[in-house]
């Protein structure tokens, strides 16, 4: 009689991690494994980690500590993603417990290295490095939500910032063919998504190894699968952000009218010695493509503040820029040290004190901003996708197209249920979030 196998799984980090994790999870189950909802319960203990600041790597120790204790009984662990990548076979010194340590760029192995850790094996590593080409494509997905749902449509960085750990932790950029895509998209219209999110760190540096499609081609060819209500893409680059973009959100309803597009810094000097390929002016030309659309596009962003170098006039010109765009939403970083990265050998000299001053700066006038930004949207009649319910306060919750979190009542006694769509006049705003009610 076959034995149940089980396992846990914790994700770390951003949401390509999370949609490898729903991989993860599809493969595990097909090789005979449930997934539990605790440590105590799993044969196999994986967590898939994030390496993009010190403290995020710091969790990953600090939980593999705390759940040592339950090695008595006799569990494997297994380290995943990208700090498994970045520390590589050192983790087996570190936690010499672990006996699976594998990147992101060697799941595709996964089915024969969970058979090499059945059979006893105690040190086992999928450590692919930049070499890879493939991509890790599975039919056995086992997504968290039935109306939204991610594709990656492509893998890995080759902009190698100065900052950034992604280039050594995800490999080399390899993209899907738009075929592959496509198929899974319609997939999952069949059995009922309606809303699609494509995936990469640079999303807009996807290249069709086919060369059927552009990125924008391929952006109006999932909108347009029936079924398909929303599409929406993250992360974009700048530096790959074309004009073309924003003509197919305009021609295309079913595209989102929201653009990721992180800068990092408003200082072309600072941007010189982040490597990003890209100066202030021809930052805002793109914003001025996305601000010239026929619809409103919502923008956000990522900053990285206290960069070694930035000087006070330099992180003065960040300020300026947000005040410039009037960005909906700011993902803020203090510049954090990471191996192997060119940054590293720069003198990271400004004070942690000094990068939180600047930091908590930044977020109180970006508050302000968005305060203003989000009050005028009061009177307005906008879409909101359902994704719950407060039963206390009788209220449902959602999102807009353009990714704001919406609270509204509901016209009637009924609520709406989740993954339908409600049209809902915006009564109220906070700096991050609106209130309504269905009409
Ligand atoms: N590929 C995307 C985002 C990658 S990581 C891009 O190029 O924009 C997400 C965010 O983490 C980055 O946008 C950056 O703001 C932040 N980040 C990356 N490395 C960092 C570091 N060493 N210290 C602080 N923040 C960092
Ligand atoms: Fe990191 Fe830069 Fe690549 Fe983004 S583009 S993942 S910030 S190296
Ligand atoms: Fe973290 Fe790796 Fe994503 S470092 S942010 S999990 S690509």
């Amino acid at each position: 009689m076959a034995v149940e196998k089980t396992f846990f799984l914790e994700t770390f980090g951003c949401q390509m991690n999370v949609h490898d994790s729903e991989k993860v999870i599809g493969t595990l189950q097909q090789q005979g494994y449930s997934q539990v909802e605790t440590e105590e319960a799993a044969d196999l203990i994986l967590y898939n980690t994030c390496s993009i600041r010190d403290k995020a790597e710091q969790k990953v120790f600090n939980r593999l500590n705390d759940t040592k204790k339950l090695l008595k009984q006799g569990k494997r662990f297994g380290v995943l993603g990208c700090v498994a990548q970045q520390e590589g076979e050192a983790i087996f010194e570190r936690a010499p417990y672990v006996s699976l340590v594998s990147g992101s760029a060697s799941y595709r192995k996964l089915p024969e290295m969970l058979a090499r850790l059945e059979a006893g094996e105690k040190r086992i590593a999928g450590l692919d490095d930049r070499q890879t080409d493939e991509t890790f494509e599975t039919e056995f997905t086992a997504r968290s939500n039935k109306y939204r749902g991610y594709i990656t449509i492509i893998e890995g960085c080759d902009k190698f910032c100065a900052y950034c750990v992604v280039p050594y932790t995800r490999g080399k950029e390899r993209s899907r063919t738009s075929t592959s895509v496509l198929a899974e998209a319609r997939r999952m219209a069949e059995s009922g998504y309606t809303e699609v999110q494509l995936l990469g760190q640079n999303v807009n540096s996807y290249r069709d190894p086919e060369g059927k499609r552009s990125f924008a081609e391929l952006l109006a060819a999932v909108a347009e699968i029936a079924g398909i209500r929303r599409v929406r893409f993250t992360t974009s680059h700048p530096r790959d952000f074309t004009q073309d973009i924003v003509d197919v959100i305009d021609a295309v309803p079913a595209l989102c009218n929201h653009v990721h597009l992180p800068v990092q810094s408003g200082s072309t000097s600072t941007l010189k010695r982040m490597q990003r390929e890209y100066t202030r002016e021809q930052y805002l030309e793109r914003i001025g493509w996305i601000k010239q659309s026929q619809r409103p596009i919502s923008i956000t962003t990522d900053i990285i503040v206290g960069f070694p170098g930035e000087t006070v006039a330099e992180f003065e010109e960040t300020l300026s820029l947000l005040e410039t765009v009037q960005f909906d939403a700011v993902f803020a970083f203090k510049y954090s040290p990471r191996p192997n990265t060119p940054a590293l050998v720069m003198i990271d000299a400004i004070p942690d004190e000094e990068k939180g001053k600047r930091l908590q700066a930044l977020l109180d006038r970006q508050r302000e901003w968005q305060r203003a930004n989000y009050t005028k949207r009061i009177g307005q009649i906008v879409e909101v996708a359902v994704e719950g319910h407060n039963a206390q306060r009788g209220q449902v919750n959602g999102r807009t197209s353009e990714n704001i979190t919406l609270n509204f009542a509901p016209s009637g006694p009924i609520l709406p249920a989740p993954g339908s769509y409600a049209q809902v006049e915006v009564t109220q705003s906070f700096p991050n979030s609106l209130v309504g009610r269905a009409v």
